[in-house]
C-alpha cells in the first residue's frame, strides 16, 4: 500500500513525488515514457535549449567574432553532431530523474497508468492500491482541424526537435513560445523561416510594447511574419508541402511552399487512457480536470496538477503545484501564488515577464506608473553585444509597489526572477531601486528601471 501514486513523470510529476518522498510518504511514479522527466526533459524545455544554444553561438560565430578581432572561418554545422549533442543533455537529465529517484526511494512504476477506481493504480496488469493519486499527466500538441501531422514534413515541437535534415524553407503556424523558440534555431542554422499567425501581433497576450520591439528584433535575425492570417490548410505532397492561409482584413488567399511545417499553436491536456469518465472525474470544457484550490478533483484522494489543469502550461507552474499538492498531501499547507509567475521565451534576446502587463493594468482602470530602461544604457550589455531591449517595471501610482515587469534583452530569464522575489515581498520600485546592483552586470538595468519609476535613471 502505498500513500501516493503520482502518475507522469514530469517537472510536475517527478517533483511532487520528491517531495512526497522528503515528507515521508511512501511513493511511486507512473512513467510509460523509457525515460522519466516527461515532455520538458524529453522532447521539450531541455532539447530545445540544447539547440537555441548550440545555434547561438554558431550565430555568434558568424555575427560578432570578427568585430571582437576573433578571425577566421565560421563554424560549419554538423546537424548530426549536434542532434547527439541534444540528446547527451536529455540523457544526462533524464538520468538525473533516475537517480534522484533512487536517492528518494520512490518507485518508478513502469508503464502507462489507469484508475480503475479511488484508490487503485493499474500499470500493466499489476493494480496498486494507494491511499492518494496525483495526476500529472501533462499535455499534448493541439493541430488545427484538417491538418494532419506525419511528424515528418508537417510536425509538432517533437517532430521539429528531431527533423532529418536542416529545412530550406520552413513554415511555422503560430507566433508563440514554441514558434518562435524553434523559428530562431532553425533561422539561425539557414532556413528560411516564414511565421504565419491568426493574431494581429506575436505572442498575443504579451505586454505590446515587448511584443512590437521582439518583433523587429526577429525580422532582423531573419524571420518573416504573417500576421492576421488564418491557415486554411497544409496539403503534404512526397517531399514538401503547402499551405494556404487567408489574410483576416480582405479574405484574400495566399499559398507557400514549405519543406518543413511546424504546427505550433498551442497544446491539450493529455488525459487519455486514464479512465476519468468511467470516474467521474469533472472536466472543464477545454478538456482540463477540474481541482479546488488545493489541487482536490471532485473525487476523494484524486488531486492533479500541472498541465493537465487550467493556468498557464509552464514547467515551474507544475513544479510549484507538485510542491505545494504534496505537502497538502501531507496534511501540511501548500500555497502557489498564481500572481507571481514568470513566463520566460528564450529567444535571443530572452524575453522574460511577470505580473501584470500595462494593457491589462488599463483595462482594470488601474493608476500605475512605468519605469523603463534600455539596455543601449547598460556597459556590460554593450560590451556583450546585447544592447537591444529594455527594462519596464510596472507600480501603483500611490504606493509605487511592484504590479509587473517585462524585458526584452540579454539574460531576461534570468533578470525577471529579482523582480519575482520582491514582488513576492510586496516591494516596492524604490525599494528595488535602494538595492545595491554589482557593476558591471546586466541587473543593473532592472535597477535604472526601478529608478524611472522615481526620481528617473543615471545612465539615460
Ligand atoms: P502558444 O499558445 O504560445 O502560441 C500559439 C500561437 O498560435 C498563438 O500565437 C496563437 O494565436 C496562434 N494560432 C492559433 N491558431 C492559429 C491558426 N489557425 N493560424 C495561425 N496561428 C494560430 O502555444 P505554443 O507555442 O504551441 O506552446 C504551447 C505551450 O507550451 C504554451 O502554453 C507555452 O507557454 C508552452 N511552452 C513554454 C515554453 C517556455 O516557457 N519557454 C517553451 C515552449 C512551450
Amino acid at each position: 500500500m502505498y500513500d501516493v501514486i503520482v502518475i507522469g513523470s514530469g517537472p510536475g510529476g517527478y517533483v511532487a513525488a520528491i517531495r512526497c518522498a522528503q515528507l515521508g510518504l511512501k511513493t511511486a511514479c507512473v512513467e510509460g515514457r523509457e525515460t522519466l522527466g516527461g515532455t520538458c526533459l524529453n522532447i521539450g524545455c531541455i532539447p530545445s535549449k540544447a539547440l537555441l544554444h548550440a545555434s547561438h553561438q554558431l550565430h555568434e560565430a558568424e555575427h560578432n567574432f570578427a568585430r571582437m578581432g576573433l578571425k577566421g572561418k565560421s563554424p560549419s554545422v554538423d546537424w548530426d553532431q549536434m542532434k547527439a549533442y541534444k540528446d547527451d543533455v536529455i540523457g544526462q537529465n533524464t538520468k538525473g530523474i533516475e537517480f534522484l529517484f533512487k536517492k528518494n526511494k520512490i518507485d518508478w512504476l513502469k508503464g502507462w497508468g489507469s484508475i480503475p477506481e479511488a484508490g487503485k493504480v493499474k500499470v500493466g496488469d499489476d493494480v496498486h492500491e494507494t491511499k492518494n493519486i496525483l495526476i500529472a499527466t501533462g499535455s499534448e500538441p493541439s493541430s488545427l482541424p484538417g491538418i494532419e501531422i506525419d511528424e515528418k514534413i508537417v510536425v509538432t515541437s517533437t517532430g521539429a526537435l528531431d527533423l532529418p535534415k536542416i529545412p530550406k524553407k520552413l513554415v511555422v503556424i503560430g507566433a508563440g513560445v514554441i514558434g518562435l523558440e524553434l523559428g530562431s534555431v532553425y533561422a539561425r542554422l539557414g532556413s528560411e523561416v516564414q511565421v504565419i499567425e491568426f493574431m494581429e501581433t506575436i505572442t498575443p497576450g504579451m505586454d505590446g510594447e515587448v511584443q512590437k520591439t521582439f518583433q523587429r528584433i526577429l525580422k532582423k535575425q531573419g524571420l518573416d511574419f504573417t500576421l492576421g492570417a488564418a491557415v486554411q490548410s497544409v496539403e503534404t505532397l512526397k517531399t514538401k508541402a503547402k499551405v494556404t492561409y487567408k489574410l483576416r482584413k480582405d479574405d484574400s488567399e495566399a499559398t507557400i511552399d514549405a519543406d518543413v511545417v511546424l504546427v505550433a499553436t498551442g497544446r491539450k491536456p493529455f488525459t487519455d487512457g486514464l479512465g476519468l469518465d468511467a470516474l467521474g472525474i469533472k472536466m472543464s470544457q477545454r478538456g482540463q480536470i477540474e481541482t479546488d484550490n488545493q489541487w482536490r478533483t471532485n473525487v476523494d484522494g484524486i488531486y492533479a496538477i500541472g498541465d493537465a489543469i487550467a493556468g498557464p502550461m509552464l514547467a515551474h507552474k507544475a513544479e510549484d503545484e507538485g510542491m505545494a499538492c504534496a505537502e497538502v498531501i501531507a496534511g501540511k499547507h501548500g500555497h502557489v501564488n498564481y500572481g507571481v509567475i514568470p513566463s520566460v521565451i528564450y529567444t535571443h534576446p530572452e524575453v522574460a515577464s511577470v505580473g501584470q502587463t500595462e494593457e491589462q493594468l488599463k483595462e482594470a482602470g488601474r493608476a500605475y506608473k512605468a519605469g523603463k530602461f534600455s539596455f543601449m544604457g547598460n556597459g556590460r550589455a554593450k560590451a556583450n553585444f546585447a544592447a537591444d531591449g529594455f527594462v519596464k517595471i510596472l507600480a501603483d501610482k500611490e504606493t509605487d509597489r511592484i504590479l509587473g515587469a517585462h524585458i526584452i534583452g540579454p539574460m531576461a530569464g534570468d533578470l525577471i526572477h529579482e523582480i519575482c522575489v520582491a514582488m513576492e515581498f510586496g516591494a516596492s520600485a524604490e525599494d528595488l531601486a535602494l538595492t545595491c546592483h554589482a557593476h558591471p552586470t546586466y541587473s543593473e538595468a532592472v535597477r535604472e528601471a526601478a529608478l524611472a519609476c522615481g526620481d528617473g535613471p543615471i545612465h539615460m
